[in-house]
């Protein structure tokens, strides 16, 4: 009875197979590479905020990339652009997950830290993710660079920080992507502005009131800066939804944009977009950030 229990014991799956957040056919090896399982397969604890986040972003991708499937022949595969990757959790778990088991298709790390870089590089290539790349440069620089093909299907930007997120619309743009998805980060380039006018704007209309505070002008210039965001995705062709990513518990940036094209330029946004500048007085943002 007792060598029967032991036996028993010894057959049960390994402990990271039982945990309700690791799915089934994901490489063990990589989560425990990307410090999300412990030696032991165990998951670790500090990771799951970070892997909830991941899986609820991959949710969201996956169907995308099916519906990019239907279109893209199967041996060419989808393209992903990942910005701002950092130790590229998201990028792994979507080749893990969805590019592993298909014939074509390629996902690209971009990232300055170049540490960064090199650690995905030795991981992708132990695991024989054959179709990734790294490449140690700055979102602003990957529209250019030779290395990315001329089209790209999704672009991913999971917290980029400040105006990565707006070099990679501007990339997604340059290379007419189908998607984009981003999850925005700290917001530091609007809120200046914001700063240096203010005591004009004070002057000049009560709303000024919603970014005199300190505080109020860093979190405003964090909001603004998602609203002409989108505004700016409907006017070049895409339609945008915004949504959470995950409950407020995992993350303090929660918030998700999600931009399909359609290839039809709202004007009425266009419009909206250059309102805005003019009465926050940041029409000196519309060259660099919002060229229409
Ligand atoms: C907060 S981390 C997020 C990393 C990853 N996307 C994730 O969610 O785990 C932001 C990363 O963006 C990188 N980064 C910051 N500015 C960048 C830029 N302009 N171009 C490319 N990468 C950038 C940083 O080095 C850092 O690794």
């Amino acid at each position: 009875m007792k060598a029967a229990k032991m036996h028993s014991q010894k057959a049960a799956p390994a402990p990271a197979q039982l945990d309700p957040d690791i799915r089934p056919g994901q490489s063990v090896e990589l989560l425990k590479e990307l410090h999300i399982l412990t030696r032991d397969g165990k998951l670790n604890q500090d990771s799951r905020r970070k892997l909830k986040q991941v899986y609820h972003l991959y949710q969201f991708i996956e169907k995308l990339l099916l519906e990019l499937a239907s279109d893209v022949p199967a041996a060419a595969g989808p393209t992903l652009a990942d910005h701002g990757a950092g130790k590229s959790y998201l990028g792994f778990i979507l080749y893990d997950l969805f590019y592993k088991s298909r014939p074509g298709g390629h996902i690209y790390g971009i990232e300055t830290r170049s540490e960064l870089v090199d650690k995905s590089r030795e991981l992708a290539a132990r695991l024989g993710f054959e179709r990734m790349s790294f490449l140690n440069i700055s979102a602003a620089d990957a529209a250019d660079n030779a290395l990315l093909p001329a089209e790209i299907d999704i672009v991913t930007a999971l917290h980029a920080c400040d105006t990565a997120t707006d070099d990679a619309i501007a990339f997604g743009l340059r290379k007419n992507a189908r998607f984009m998805v981003l999850v925005p980060c700290c917001q530091a380039e609007l809120a200046g502005c914001l700063r240096q006018n203010k005591a004009l704007s004070l002057a000049r209309t009560p709303l000024a009131e919603l970014w005199r505070h300190p505080l109020h002008t860093r979190e405003m210039g964090s909001q603004l800066t998602n609203v002409l965001r989108c505004l700016y995705l409907e006017a070049m062709g895409y339609q945008v939804t915004v949504t959470e990513l995950v409950g407020w518990e995992h993350s303090m940036k929660n918030e998700l944009i999600l931009a399909r094209r359609t290839g039809q330029r709202k004007q009425s946004a266009a419009d909206r977009l250059r309102a805005l500048l003019a009465e926050f007085g940041l029409q000196g943002l519309e060259p660099l950030r919002y060229p229409l």
